[in-house]
């Protein structure tokens, strides 16, 4: 069955089951592959998108349940001045060592920044405990966001 899904502005049809994870769909259906697979049970984030604004795990979230809302992805990041600044952030702090986790944990921080613009250390570090880096940049994170946020 076919979903009509906005992703990062486009309408598009996606011929694909409607529990197929929103994370299989844009990668495999769609071929944006900016979106990462870790865990897929919901626990790492890395597969971390926007719906209607909100960070939400594209593992976890049927194809069904975004029809009709706006998705947007890492790829679309530099559209928002917030992105934007990440990504200056993220660059000048020489945040990533793997860099698997980031697309993930830029997607987590321009929500925070999007709807907190002024977060304190707490909240974002509350906003980001979630987001698992295997190479535990955590510091270096939290200090791109915090560079962004003031
Ligand atoms: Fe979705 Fe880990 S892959 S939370």
């Amino acid at each position: 069955m076919a979903h009509r899904v906005t992703i990062n502005g486009e309408t598009r049809e996606i011929d694909a089951p409607g529990d197929m994870p929103l994370l299989w769909a844009l990668r495999n259906e769609l071929g944006m592959v900016g979106t990462k697979f870790g865990c897929g049970i919901g626990m790492c984030g890395a597969c971390t998108v926007h719906v209607d604004g909100q960070a939400t795990r594209s593992c976890s979230m049927p194809l069904s349940a975004v029809a009709d809302k706006q998705v947007s992805t890492v790829e679309a990041l530099e559209q928002t001045p917030v992105g934007q600044a990440l990504q200056r952030a993220w660059l000048d702090g020489d945040v990533m060592q793997c860099g698997y986790c980031q697309a993930g944990q830029l997607m987590n921080a321009t929500a925070l920044l999007t709807n907190n613009p002024n977060p304190s250390d707490g909240e974002i570090d509350a906003a980001m405990q979630g987001n698992i880096c295997r190479c535990a940049c955590y510091k270096r994170i939290h200090a791109a966001i915090a560079k962004v946020a003031r």
